[in-house]
């Protein structure tokens, strides 16, 4: 499938505007400010139905604004397919958003079912390698909910437990109450923890059987927090001294090693460039990921990503952005570094 067409309406700075992909390459290019990311996020959102950026998703809506819409249209072989997708303010902060695959209300789950993938290089996704723990996590769970429909389920059902169970934690002291009121969510939480803990570690295992990128070899480590009946039960007094939970995989961590160096831990003592490249290396295999999963090629999404390109990876996204349809942003300084000829170039 590739994206042929976008309309947006009160998306970020747009309040109308629609624009025209190419199969190929598309740059996008403009000056500072001018709505580049704002419209490459707007392309990511039809595919996915959600921004990228870390801010909520209430702030993709245009100022001032009630609603905001993408409506995409996609060519699968030779069908037109279009996928909108609706948010409408509903509070101070909340959103609700409605799905449309043809012009047919859709769920959410239903809309990504028929939906394509896309893969997103940035540069601040530096810190997928050099962040907390915390957002390496955000990141796992994004890649394989984009594949696994259980896992963004289990996932969701998991931090909701957690969050009940938590506020049993933080009203019950006494231990006999507090067991009462917790068997409930202790299930679940081991339940769906399980599953999280197994499929982050089925990931993990993919990416160690893909270990190279331009002669480089990676590799990473899991360190699971497991949950389990057993291990809530050790821990109960403890979690009713602090009285939160303590363990489960809200706390797992991922260190991610280059091999042949003595102090290999690419976020403690990775360069910058060895650093990106340990990006690099994680996106190739989130493409490799999506094209076993689905045998179609995802949609490649490159923000401003040439201005912090080296010799060494310059190769690799040309080879990259040949294999795929390509959207890309850029300034007008880097658009010689890019070797490929866009077909199609958006002037914002
Ligand atoms: N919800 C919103 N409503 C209106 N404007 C917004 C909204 N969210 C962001 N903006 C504004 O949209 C403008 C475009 O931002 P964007 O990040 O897309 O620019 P850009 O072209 O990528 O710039 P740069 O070259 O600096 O990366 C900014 O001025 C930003 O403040
Ligand atoms: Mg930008």
């Amino acid at each position: 499938m590739v994206l042929s067409k976008l309309q947006i309406t009160n998306f970020r700075n747009f309040s109308s505007s629609s624009f025209e992909f190419s199969p190929n390459l598309t740059l996008i290019i403009g000056e500072n400010a001018r709505g580049k990311t704002s419209l490459l996020e707007a392309v990511y959102a039809s595919v996915y139905g959600t921004g990228f950026r870390e801010s909520r998703e209430i702030e993709l809506i245009l100022w001032d604004q009630d609603d905001c819409i993408v409506d995409g249209q996609f060519i699968d072989g030779d069908v037109k397919q279009r996928f909108q997708v609706q948010l409408l303010k509903t509070g101070e902060t909340r959103v609700q958003k409605k799905f449309y695959v043809n012009k047919t209300i859709k769920s959410a789950l239903q809309y990504r079912k028929n939906q394509m993938q896309a893969v997103l290089f940035a540069p601040e996704q530096i810190r997928i390698i050099t962040g907390s723990p915390s957002r390496k996590r955000r990141y796992f769970d994004t890649v394989i909910s984009s594949v696994d429909h259980a896992y963004k389920k289990s996932l969701r059902s998991y931090e909701n437990a957690l969050r009940r169970r938590n506020k049993v934690l933080e009203v019950y002291q006494n231990e006999s109450d507090a067991l009462r009121e917790l068997s409930y969510w202790n299930a679940l939480v081991v339940e769906h923890g399980m599953e999280l803990t197994k499929k982050r570690a089925s990931y993990i295992q993919f990416l160690n059987d893909h270990p190279h990128v331009e002669g480089k070899e990676f590799r990473i480590e899991y360190h699971p927090n497991n949950i389990s009946m057993l291990v809530l039960s050790d821990v109960l007094s403890k979690e009713l001294r602090f009285r939160r939970t303590l363990v489960g995989p809200q706390k797992d961590d991922f260190e991610i090693f280059l091999k042949g160096k003595q102090h290999n831990n690419v976020s403690l003592y990775g360069s910058r460039s060895e650093q990106r490249m340990a990006v690099f290396w994680l996106k190739l295999n989130e493409l490799k990921l999506f094209e076993k999963d689905s045998k179609e090629k995802p949609l490649l999404l490159l923000d401003d990503i040439f201005s912090e390109l080296d010799d060494h990876n310059r190769e690799l996204v040309m080879k990259m952005i040949k294999d795929h349809q390509t959207i890309a942003t850029t300034t007008e300084e880097d658009i010689q570094k890019i070797v490929q000829i866009p077909e199609v170039i958006i002037e914002l």
